[in-house]
C-alpha cells in the first residue's frame, strides 16, 4: 500500500483534478484505490454523488461521537471512497488542544489495517491549506505530490509549502522516546495547466527544467474541466466508444505519460 497526499497551500491549483483523475487511471490499470477526501467542500465526494453520506471523513475526527467510519464503495471499479465531511472545519477546531490531534487518521489506519491493506493506492485529497488536518494526512503519507502551476505566486507557493513541511517534519511530528520524525513522506511537484504558447509557461518550465522534483507537468487541457463537470475520467473517455471522446487521442496519450512519471514517484 502506497499513501499519497494531494496537497497545496494554493486553492485552484488542480489537487482535485489530479486526485480523480490519477486514482481513476490507477484504478483502470487493475490497482485497487481508496480515495480520502479531507476537503470540506467535497469536491471530490461530489464526483461520485457522495458529498453528504453520514458515513463519513467527519466520523474519524469528531470526539463526541464514537461512529465507526468504514469506507464507502463507490459505483467505480476498483475505488473506494471515504467521503468529506462539510463541517470539517468545526470538529478540528475542537481537536487543538489534543496532544495527539496530527495522528488521528495515522490511528484510524493502524486499528483498520486488515481492511486498508487491500489497496495498492490510497489517495488524500486535501483543502487549500497546512493546518492540523493536512498534517494528518502528511503523518501517514509516503509520497506528497505538491501541484504547482505557472503564475507567479503559483511557483513561490512552493517554496511556502516546503517551509511549512518541514518545520512539521522536524519539530512537531517528532516521537519524543526516539527523537525521530512521524514523517517518512518525500515531497514532489507536479507542474499543472501548463500551456506551451504563453511567456507565463514558458518560463515556469525554464524555472523547473533541471528540478529532480518537479516529476512530472500536466498541460492546460479544457479536458480537464469536461472531466469533473461530465464526473468522467480521462481514463474512461479514452476507452469509452462514445464518438464525442474520440477526438482528444493525443491528449490521453500525452497524460497517460506524466501519469507513469508520477507512478515513479513511489520507486524512488
Ligand atoms: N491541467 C488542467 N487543465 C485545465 N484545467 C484544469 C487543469 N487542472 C485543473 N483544471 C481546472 O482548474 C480548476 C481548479 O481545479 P481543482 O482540481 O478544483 O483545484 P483545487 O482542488 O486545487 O482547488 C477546475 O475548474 C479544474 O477543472
Ligand atoms: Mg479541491
Amino acid at each position: 500500500m502506497e499513501i499519497v497526499t494531494i496537497c497545496s497551500t494554493k486553492g485552484g491549483v488542480g489537487k482535485t483534478t489530479i486526485s480523480y483523475n490519477f486514482g481513476e487511471w490507477l484504478a483502470a490499470n487493475g490497482n485497487q484505490v481508496l480515495l480520502i477526501d479531507l476537503d470540506q467542500q467535497c469536491n471530490l465526494s461530489q464526483l461520485y454523488g457522495l458529498e453528504s453520506t453520514s458515513n463519513n471523513i467527519g466520523n474519524l475526527f469528531d470526539k463526541l461521537n464514537d461512529e465507526e467510519m468504514s469506507v464507502y464503495h463507490t459505483t467505480s471499479e476498483n475505488i473506494d471512497i471515504i467521503p468529506g465531511y462539510k463541517k470539517l472545519h468545526r470538529l478540528i477546531a475542537n481537536i487543538e488542544t489534543d496532544p495527539h490531534k496530527y495522528f488521528f487518521l495515522f490511528r484510524w489506519f493502524r486499528k483498520n489495517y486488515e481492511t486498508v491493506k487491500k489497496y495498492d493506492y490510497v489517495i488524500v485529497d486535501c483543502h487549500p491549506s497546512f493546518d492540523t488536518l493536512v498534517k494528518n494526512a502528511v503523518a501517514v503519507s509516503d509520497v506528497l505530490f505538491c501541484p504547482i502551476t505557472p503564475t507567479e505566486h503559483g511557483y513561490d507557493a512552493k517554496f511556502t509549502f516546503m517551509d511549512d513541511f518541514v518545520e512539521y517534519k522536524e519539530s512537531e511530528a517528532i516521537d519524543m522516546s526516539t527523537e525521530e520524525s512521524y514523517v517518512r513522506a518525500k515531497v514532489y511537484y507536479i507542474g499543472n495547466m501548463v500551456k506551451h504558447n504563453t511567456e507565463s509557461s514558458r518560463n515556469f518550465l525554464k524555472i523547473i527544467e533541471n528540478n529532480p522534483e518537479v516529476i512530472a507537468v500536466l498541460p492546460n487541457r479544457e479536458l480537464f474541466n469536461r472531466s469533473t463537470l461530465e464526473h468522467t475520467p480521462l481514463v474512461k473517455m479514452e476507452r469509452s466508444d462514445e464518438s464525442k471522446y474520440k477526438r482528444y487521442a493525443s491528449t490521453y496519450k500525452e497524460i497517460d505519460a506524466e501519469f507513469k512519471k508520477m507512478l515513479e514517484a513511489f520507486n524512488h
